[in-house]
Order: C-alpha cells, then structure tokens, then sequence
C-alpha cells in the first residue's frame, strides 16, 4: 500500500503527531508513505510528494506546526485565481487532483483537517477517491468527535494569557477585554474563560447585551472589585447584531473585542483594554492530552485504511477511538450546548455571558 498523508486549513498543535502515528503504524505494516504538501498542492503539480518514513518523523510529536505545510485556500474544487480585474475565478482541479494520486500509485488519502478540508475530502470521496478523515481544530467545531486535538493547547495558551492579565487589570483598575479564537463556537472562550476566572465570558451561542455586561462591571466596582476580565469569542455578536469581520471576502472573524472594550468604556467610565490572542492560539507544541489524542488519531486512520473504511473519519467517543462517516461530521458542526453543565458552572460561579 502507498499512503498519502495531508494537513488542510489552518493549523493546530498536535498536526505532527497525527503525521508520526500514520507513518509508523504504517509502516510496520510495510506500507509507504507520502506526505502532500500545502494541503493538496503536491497533488496538484505545485510540489514532489515527501516520502515519510520513521526518519522523517522522528522527534515530532511535541512540535507545533505540520512538516507537510498547510493552506486555508486551496480548494481543488474550487480553485480560485485572481484576473488582473481583481475580480475571482472558480475552476474545478478534481481530475488534476485524481492524475496525479493515479501517477504516483497511491492507494488512500489521509486527508487531516477541520470541517473544510473535510468537507473537500467527503467531496473527492463521493468522486471515488479512497479518502479517511482526521478531526483537527483549536475550534473543536467538528461535529462526530467529542474532541479535536489542538483545542486543548489552544484553551491551555488563551488561560496562560488571562491569567497574566489579572495582575495587571488589578494593578491599574481596569477592564481588560481579551479576544480568542473559535470561529461561531465558544468552547475556547467558555474553557480558558471559566480556567482563568473571567467575569464575563461572550459566545456565539448566546447572543449578548452589552447592557448586562456593564451591569456586571459596575456591580463588581460596587463590591469593591475595581478591575474585571472579560473575554470574548471572536464569533460572539451581540443581540441583534451582526458578527465582526476583519476581511469580509474571506470570512476572517475579528474585531469584537475592540467594539465591547469601547463600549465599556463610554457606558461605565472605566479605562478598558483590548487585545487579541490571536494565532498565538495555534502555535507552540500541543499539550499532553492533544499529543495522546493525535498520536491516536493518526494510528487509528491506518487502520481505517486497513479495513478499507473510506468516506470516514476517527472519531473520539470517550474512552474509544471510532469511525463516523465524514457526511455526518460537517453535516453537523459542533456548538456549545446551552444545556451544558460548563455553562450552569461558570454562571453558578457568578459569571455573566451579557444576557
Ligand atoms: O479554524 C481555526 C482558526 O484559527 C479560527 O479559530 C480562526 O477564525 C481562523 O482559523 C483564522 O484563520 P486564518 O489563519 O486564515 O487567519
């Protein structure tokens, strides 16, 4: 068997030891590996395949990043170029894409991203491509998986980040308004928000007042507590409105923490700061329980291969590693449940979601 291992979107802590696990149990089965670069690219003429072996993934399970690259644009059926104009072309590469694996004698494609490379992999599976799917995200948005890996590192950098803003918030008596990642889900803000006791924590799950927000600022001024975190989802919107975009043509989120910060500050005369954590989230090595996961992962996408499970994705169903179908995995992004027992502790903990 000859393998194909790709990383697809944006990146997350733990990419290399799903890539490691592949490759070993891969290759104790005497299979080969190749890794596609940037995404699909090596399967669309813009790079040679990376043969993997144990040497090539050796030492990789705690580093951050993907060894193959990654790209967030490069959708082979929907491979969008830019005319002089400005204006954007839509071209479909699939039998490029099929060539090319045909070329090279590959036998299956382990396509590990979020739900829009998996999205892309379900896609060239219904075109006959041999596809299994690896769950990856910091949003923990896939839906099928209780988790992704990269969401526990990414929750671990944002509750490093607000603790260290409290010392400082305190020192100067001021409202700190913190921005993490997430896209339209709140588990990053509602996990590190509830881990680093914020005061206030915004989600795209439950649309806020900023009203209520102030209210709980000024009820914490009035307790004595002169200072007061507040963290905010980049998806999160306020009632009636819409959500915060930095770059409307590519959907890239951002900005909201600015807006909350302003209107604290004009609504309840306390200084107030913004920040944004931004790909801070993304970076570094992944923590233990994401190395485990992913290591897990990527061995049981071998196996699936193995027992010629395509058009599926590994799945975590505590305490085992399964297969769902990938159609059942994007058909259903993962939201905070507004049920959820996180949810009923922080609010029994006092802390408010501006509703
Ligand atoms: O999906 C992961 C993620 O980091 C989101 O949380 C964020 O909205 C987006 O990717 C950022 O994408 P980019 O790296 O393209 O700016």
């Amino acid at each position: 068997m000859r393998i194909a291992i790709s990383t697809g979107g944006g990146d997350a802590p733990g990419l290399n030891a799903v890539i490691r696990a592949a490759v070993l149990t891969a290759v104790h089965r005497g299979w080969e590996c190749f890794g596609v670069r940037r995404g699909f690219g090596s399967l669309l003429g813009e790079s040679e395949l990376m043969p993997l072996g144990p040497n090539e993934v050796r030492g990789i399970t705690h580093l951050g990043g993907t060894i193959l690259g990654t790209s967030s644009r490069g959708n082979p059926l929907k491979w969008r170029t830019q005319r002089p104009d400005g204006s954007w072309e839509e071209r479909d590469r699939t039998q490029e894409l099929f060539d090319s694996f045909r070329a090279n004698r590959l036998d299956a494609l382990i396509a590990i991203g979020g739900e829009g490379t998996l999205g892309i992999a379900f896609d060239l599976w219904k075109k006959g491509l041999p596809v299994v799917g690896v769950p990856k995200t910091i949003d923990n948005d896939v839906g099928g998986t209780v988790a992704t890996f990269g969401f526990d590192t990414a929750v671990a950098t944002a509750t490093d980040a607000i603790d260290k803003l409290h010392s400082t918030a305190e020192s100067h008596e001021r409202v700190m308004v913190v921005e993490v990642m997430g896209r339209n889900a709140g588990f990053i803000a509602l996990s590190a928000g509830l881990a680093g006791s914020a005061d206030v924590i915004l989600i795209p799950e439950i649309p806020f007042d900023i009203n209520k927000v102030c209210d709980k600022i000024r009820r914490r001024e009035a307790e004595g507590r002169h200072f007061s975190i507040v963290v905010v989802a980049e998806g999160a919107v306020p009632k009636g409105g819409s959500v915060s975009l930095i770059d409307p043509a590519h959907e890239r989120l951002g900005g909201i923490a600015d807006k909350v910060a302003h209107s604290i500050e004009q609504m309840t005369g306390k200084e107030t700061r913004s920040l944004v954590l931004g790909h801070l989230q993304r970076g570094g090595g992944p923590t233990t329980f994401d190395r485990v996961l992913a290591l897990r992962f990527g061995a049981a996408a071998v196996r699936l291969v193995a027992d010629g499970k395509f058009g599926m994705m590994v799945a975590l169903e505590p305490p085992r590693i399964v297969a769902v179908p990938i159609a059942e995995a994007i058909a259903t992004p993962r939201r905070v449940p507004l049920d959820s027992d996180t949810i009923t502790t922080a609010r029994d903990l006092g802390i408010s979601f501006g509703d």
